[in-house]
């Protein structure tokens, strides 16, 4: 197991059992996966390494480039070409998923790994009734009668907000609004209560109270079902009142992991503090986000040592030289950082 692995135990009060470890639902070990482009081959996510358990929610946070759709697009099995997963293990309950044929990853992708875009069109299929897609995607892996496949939709469409859900089984997709569709999509994706949903900037597209009740029920349906799942966002205020942990990336790492609270509060890595500067406080809906100095480096040109490093306030001669490695601290929190802002000593490795 590698240091950044070894570094992500489960927080506290999840992961464990009557003092014993429980096997976390998904299990991302030193993931790489590159694209072969013009430039030559970049490194979209490089040693990516985390757990998520039963019915936790783990945001993936980071700016645009940094590797959170990649990452996500992996665990399902659906990195296609030019992009190529080069090493690393993904485990569904203990069970392999990197080098799967693709019949069996279809067959997983109906039924215990689900995921979710900020264009619901991506799941949904335009020229189908709702009726009709909810009650295929149920039959195609259950032998269950179309009765009770429709009751199975109906029911799911009322617990994603959608009144009178029975009428609007027979319409098409175009005849709702951007926040019900979406909710229509996510109720297709929870439908067979998956092991893991990854959610990709679901409701980035959406008004901030539409987010905010989707966000309510989504979570609701996640605990229920015991769903675990990963929320890609570059917004974290999103990720403050959903997720349990947070994983922060820059270009294709991990750089911070922690219970969101403690990395909220009192982030180590100055680049999670920096994000943490740029979310507009509640009152300040509509104001621009500041940002942090300078850009994220192209996947092609990435800074040496530290990738960060040019765009770090605290930069020294070591973070130019000494890549930071994945160091564990107290409560189960991870960072890769040759100056951390905490003053607590690392936890002993
Ligand atoms: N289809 C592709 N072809 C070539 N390179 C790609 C492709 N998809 C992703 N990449 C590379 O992988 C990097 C990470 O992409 P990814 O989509 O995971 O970023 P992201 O963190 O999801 O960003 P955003 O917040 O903008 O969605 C990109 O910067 C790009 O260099
Ligand atoms: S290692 Fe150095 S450059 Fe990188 S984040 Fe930490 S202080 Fe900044
Ligand atoms: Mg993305």
């Amino acid at each position: 197991m590698s240091a950044e692995a070894s570094s992500l135990p489960s927080p506290q009060g999840r992961g464990t059992q009557g003092g014993r470890a429980m096997t976390p639902i998904l299990s991302v070990r030193d993931l790489v996966v590159t694209f072969a482009i013009r430039e030559g081959v970049v490194t979209a996510v490089n040693g990516v390494s985390f757990d998520v358990h039963r019915g936790e929610v783990l945001g993936l946070v980071g700016e645009s480039g940094s590797g959170k759709s990649v990452t996500g697009l992996a665990i399902l099995g659906l990195v296609d070409a030019p992009g190529r997963i080069e090493a690393g293990s993904i485990r569904l309950e203990g069970e392999e998923l990197i080098g799967k044929p693709e019949r069996e990853l279809r067959r997983l992708r109906g039924k215990r790994l689900a995921m979710i875009f900020q264009d619901p069109m991506t799941t949904l299929n335009p020229v189908l009734r709702i009726d009709t897609q909810m009650i295929e995607a149920i039959r195609a892996h259950e032998n269950v009668s179309e009765k009770a496949a429709r009751d199975r939709a109906r029911q799911a469409l009322l617990k994603v907000g959608i009144p009178s859900p029975e009428e609007r089984l027979t319409a098409y997709p175009h005849q709702f609004s951007g926040g019900m569709r979406q909710r229509v999509a996510i109720a297709t994706a929870l439908l067979h209560r998956p092991a893991v949903l990854v959610a990709d900037e679901p409701t980035t597209a959406l008004d901030v109270t539409i987010q905010a009740q989707i966000l309510a029920e989504v979570q609701e349906l996640a605990a229920e079902s015991g769903t675990a799942m990963v929320w890609i966002t570059h917004d974290l205020s999103v990720i403050a009142g959903l997720a349990d942990r947070i994983a922060v990336m820059y270009a294709g790492r991990i750089v911070e992991t922690g219970a969101v609270a403690d990395v909220l509060e009192r982030p180590i890595h100055p680049y999670t503090a920096g994000l943490i500067g740029s979310v507009p406080s509640r009152n300040k809906r509509g104001v621009p986000l500041a940002q942090i100095p300078g850009m994220t480096p192209s996947l092609a040109k990435v800074p040496p040592a530290c990738p960060f490093n040019p765009r770090c306030p605290r930069a020294s001669v070591t973070c130019r030289t000494i890549m930071p490695e994945p160091t564990p601290y107290d409560g189960a929190r991870m960072a890769r950082c040759h100056h951390p802002l905490i003053e607590q000593a690392p936890a002993a490795a």
